[in-house]
């Protein structure tokens, strides 16, 4: 059986990070999604909401082999709990690569077992990230389209009761 991670902070999750998702469940048996609680970083969304959210979204796709939990400390550990082999990972351009080449590095000489699968991001999404928007919710700007449907009723409903 081919098990499979996909990590990160996802904060929030994207279209981008759906499209890696719904892809990487295809070419595996099992897909664990691992949300990081980064103590470093004040993340906009708890781990818990975050992990909510991607529930919700991975019900709503209808993508039925993959799990969503909360990971703190090392990927190569949460991989380890999991049992998978693959650490699934999205590029959208060659800065992202300069990222996760040195990372895929350390990873390889913790657990050298672990192998990193990269998936070209859909040209459609290469300039969509967490980060912008964030940008746009501080902004009041909509982030309709950029986070999946169902991600984003329940930032409207956040957003709407932190507004009452
Ligand atoms: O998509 P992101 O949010 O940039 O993902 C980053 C992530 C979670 C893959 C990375 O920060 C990570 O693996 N963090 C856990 C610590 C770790 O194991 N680092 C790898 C060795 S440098």
């Amino acid at each position: 059986m081919k098990k499979a991670i996909f990590a990160g902070s996802f904060d929030p999750f994207t279209i981008g990070h759906m499209d890696v998702l719904r892809r990487a469940a295809v070419l595996f048996d099992e897909v664990h999604v691992g949300v990081l609680v980064n103590p470093g970083k004040h993340p906009l969304f708890t781990p818990e909401e975050r992990r909510g959210m991607i529930e919700a979204a991975v019900r709503e796709a209808g993508i039925e082999n993959a799990s969503v939990s909360v990971f703190s400390g090392l990927l190569v550990d949460f991989a380890h709990s999991v049992g998978a082999r693959y650490n699934v990972r999205g590029l959208r351009s060659g800065a992202d690569f300069d990222y996760e080449y040195p990372m895929e590095y350390y990873n390889r000489r913790m657990a050298s077992e672990l192998e990193t699968v990269y998936l070209a991001s859909d040209p459609a999404h290469v300039h969509i990230s967490s980060s912008a928007v964030r940008m746009l919710m501080a902004s009041g700007a909509g982030i309709s389209g950029l986070v999946p449907d169902q991600i984003y009723k329940i930032i409207a409903e956040r957003v709407k009761s932190d507004e009452q």
